[in-house]
C-alpha cells in the first residue's frame, strides 16, 4: 500500500530554519500535522507565520532537545494535542571546525549534547506513540557520520553515534513495526545566518560551495519516511565515498591525507569575508 502522509503528525527537531523547516514545508505541503521545534520562541512564531498557508497543521514547541525533561514534556504535549506521533525527525544539530587539539572542551561538550543527546531523548520519549503509530523516526546524520575528516571531529564522532542508536532501536523495535532510518547528507545549502562553533567556542560561517539544497535533503527525507529505508546517503560523491570507505579504505586514507584538511574549510565569523 503506497504511503499517505495526510493528517499524520510529523515533528521535527530544529525545524525553526534550515533543512528542519524546509522538511516541515515539504511534509505540510503533503497534507501532514508539523509539530516545529527548536529552542528560541520569537524564531519558531517566525517560522510558524511563514506557514500560515498550512493553517492549524503546523504548531510549535519550544523546548531544548539536550533537556531530558523538555523533551519528556514536548511528546506528552503532541500526544495530548494530537493523539499521535507518526514521524520523528532528529534533526536539531551543530557543526563545529577545528582541529581537535585546539577544541575548547565546551565545543565537545556542546556538539556532544546537541547530535546525540538531543536526537537520544526525544526518541526515548517518542517511542511508545511510534510503536502504537507503527511510524518512522529518521536521524539526519552527515557524511561526517561516515569517516572522520581533519576538522570535524567530535561532529564526526557524534554523527557516528546516531547509526548506532538507529540501528539498536531497529534491532529492538522493528518487530513493533517502528521503521529507524539514518541520513547522511552531504554539505546543504545554508540559511544565511547559518553559524558553526569555532575551535574555542565562538561562531563562524561557513565558506564551502553546498552539493546539495535544503529542498533536496526535505525530498530525502520524505523518501525515506514513505520507503521505510533504513539508510541514505546523499550525492553520487557521498555514495563513492561509502563504496570507497567499504572497498578501499586504504586508498581513502590516502586522498583525505592529502587533501590535507581543505575538505572541510571555514572563516571566523568577524574575520575579513
Ligand atoms: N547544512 C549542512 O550542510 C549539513 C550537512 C550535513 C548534516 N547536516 C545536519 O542537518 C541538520 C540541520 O542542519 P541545518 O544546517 O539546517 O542547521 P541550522 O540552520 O543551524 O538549524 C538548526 C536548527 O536546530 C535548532 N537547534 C539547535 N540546537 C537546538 C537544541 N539544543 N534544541 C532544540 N533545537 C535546537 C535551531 O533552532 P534554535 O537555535 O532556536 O534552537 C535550528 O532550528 C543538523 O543535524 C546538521 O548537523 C547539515
Amino acid at each position: 500500500m503506497s504511503y499517505d502522509p495526510n493528517g499524520k503528525v510529523v515533528l521535527i527537531t530544529g525545524s525553526s530554519r534550515g533543512i528542519g523547516r524546509e522538511t516541515a514545508v515539504l511534509f505540510a505541503e503533503r497534507g501532514a500535522k508539523i509539530v516545529l521545534n527548536g529552542r528560541d520562541p520569537a524564531r519558531l512564531a517566525e517560522t510558524v507565520e511563514r506557514m500560515h498557508s498550512f493553517g492549524d497543521s503546523v504548531w510549535s514547541y519550544p523546548a531544548d532537545v539536550t533537556d531530558p525533561e523538555q523533551c519528556r514534556a514536548m511528546i506528552d504535549a503532541v500526544i495530548a494535542r494530537y493523539g499521535r506521533l507518526d514521524v520523528l525527525v532528529n534533526n536539531a544539530g551543530v557543526s563545529m571546525r577545528g582541529a581537535f587539539a585546539d577544541l575548547d572542551p565546551s565545543v565537545i561538550d556542546s556538539v556532544t549534547r546537541v547530535n546525540i543527546l538531543g536526537a537520544a531523548y526525544p526518541t526515548r520519549f517518542a517511542l511508545s506513540a511510534l510503536r502504537a503509530s507503527r511510524g518512522s523516526v529518521v536521524f539526519i546524520s552527515s557524511l561526517a557520520g561516515v569517516r572522520g575528516f581533519a576538522g570535524v571531529s567530535i561532529y564526526s564522532a557524534a554523527k557516528m553515534a546516531l547509526t548506532g542508536l538507529a540501528e539498536s532501536i531497529h534491532a529492538e523495535h522493528h518487530s513493533d513495526g517502528v521503521h529507524a532510518g539514518v541520513l547522511f547528507l552531504a554539505f546543504t545549502e545554508n540559511d544565511p545566518d547559518k553559524t558553526i562553533m569555532g575551535p574555542d567556542g565562538a561562531p563562524m560561517r561557513i565558506t564551502r560551495k553546498a552539493s546539495t539544497t535544503q529542498r533536496q535533503a526535505a525530498e530525502a527525507v520524505y523518501r525515506m519516511v514513505e520507503r521505510r529505508t533504513r539508510k541514505t546517503y546523499l550525492t553520487a560523491s557521498g555514495k563513492y565515498l561509502v563504496f570507497m570507505q567499504r572497498h578501499f579504505p586504504w586508498l581513502t586514507d590516502a586522498v583525505i591525507l592529502r587533501s590535507k584538511g581543505s575538505i572541510h574549510r571555514a572563516r571566523r565569523q568577524n574575520s575579513s569575508q
